[in-house]
């Protein structure tokens, strides 16, 4: 697919349940959210369903996150189906990690190509703070068991001025110990996110070079996404920064998401897309529903406007959703 402004469209991130089993402080507000009634979400074959049919329109790649993609029921048999599609090329995962273990095999044997962890800390209590839960030890036999079942892994880590500054550089030894990515991510302001501080790439990457030496701009730039990659000599893995707000990735964008509740949505921070839930439940044909996602497409905004976006102020059309109900 191409959208309005000519980029190629070939990546898909489905939201497979707004529920999560962690609860980070940048993501879920101390209350908890309302989550969406069980019969509003797709089921399992809607969500293959949109799939195919993207398939068909040329998605390449598909990514499951959430929430927490693995607290939803069969997901397993979804991967399954989803990597039987001849188009799919890339099946991939992005989890909290507390329930990876324990399915890596089925995962693997799904499929899986790889997976992208998060981990905010290697610090047992920081865990604990910033997740409310003490999971870090599943996490980390997590990322070692992925690692050995030979599924490429990143680890995805956010750092917020108020939560782990501290453990930032610490966290890039996992790539040099393992043959994984680091990858920071710069904080958003969406949901909780704006009530946080996010600290800029360009930061860590001195504290980095004070630690670690001087990092080079690698020459495998992984082609779909948004990281910009480093090397750093003895790693074993890479360095990534994921930088939406210091240096905006918009004009390369190549994905649309598909919520638990079935919005194709076309931006992470819009909340313009089309409802598909109405037409998969409504008698349409695939090749109606076909047309509404070109026509969707066509629409996928220039780019995103966080930085207009504050605690006090919200930019218009923008998602209110949090972090959680998007997937990221
Ligand atoms: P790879 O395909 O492995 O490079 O992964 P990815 O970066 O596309 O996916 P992942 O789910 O690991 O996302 C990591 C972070 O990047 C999350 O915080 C996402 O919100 C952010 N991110 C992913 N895609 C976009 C995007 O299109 N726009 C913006 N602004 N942020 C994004
Ligand atoms: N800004 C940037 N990244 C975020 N994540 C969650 N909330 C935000 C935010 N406001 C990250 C998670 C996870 C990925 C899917 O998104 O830490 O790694
Ligand atoms: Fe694409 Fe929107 Fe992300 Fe920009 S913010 S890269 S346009 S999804």
């Amino acid at each position: 697919m191409i959208d309005g402004f000519g980029r190629t469209i070939d990546y898909l991130r489905i939201s497979v349940t707004d529920k999560c089993n962690l609860r980070c402080k940048y993501c879920i507000p101390e209350g908890g959210i309302e989550l969406i009634p069980h019969e509003e979400l797709l089921s399992l074959e809607e969500l293959y369903r949109v799939v195919r049919i993207m398939e068909k329109l040329g998605i390449k790649k598909v990514r499951f996150t959430g929430g927490e993609p693995l607290v939803r029921k069969n997901l397993i048999k979804l991967i399954e189906d989803v990597g039987r599609l001849p188009g799919i090329e890339e099946l991939a995962m992005t989890t909290n990690g507390v329930l990876f273990a324990e399915q890596v095999e089925e995962l693997k044997k799904a499929g899986l190509t790889s997976v992208n962890i998060s981990l905010d800390t290697l610090d047992r209590e920081r865990f604990l703070a910033i997740t409310g839960t003490d999971a870090g030890r599943q996490v980390l036999d997590a990322i070692q068991k992925a690692v050995n079942s030979g599924i490429k892994v990143k680890i995805n880590c956010v750092p917020c001025r108020e939560l782990n500054e501290e453990d930032i550089v610490d966290l890039a030894a996992l790539s040099m110990e393992n043959d994984v990515d680091v990858r920071y991510i710069e904080l958003m302001p969406l949901g909780c996110g704006k009530y946080f501080h996010g600290i800029p790439t360009d930061e860590i990457l001195q504290k980095l070079e004070m630690q670690y030496g001087k990092a080079t701009p690698s020459a495998m730039q992984c082609g779909s996404g948004p990281a910009r990659y480093y090397e750093f000599e003895n790693f074993m893995g890479r360095i990534g920064f994921i930088s939406p707000m210091s240096h905006k990735f918009c004009s390369e964008c190549n994905r649309v998401r598909l919520t638990a509740e079935g919005r194709l949505k076309l931006c992470l921070h819009y909340d313009t897309g089309i409802e598909l839930k109405p037409l998969l439940r409504g008698g349409y044909s695939d090749e109606e529903i076909q047309a509404a996602i070109l026509e969707a497409v066509n629409r996928k905004p220039k780019a995103h406007e966080f930085a207009q976006e504050t605690a006090d102020s919200t930019v218009e059309n923008a998602d209110s959703r949090r972090m959680v109900q998007i997937g990221g």
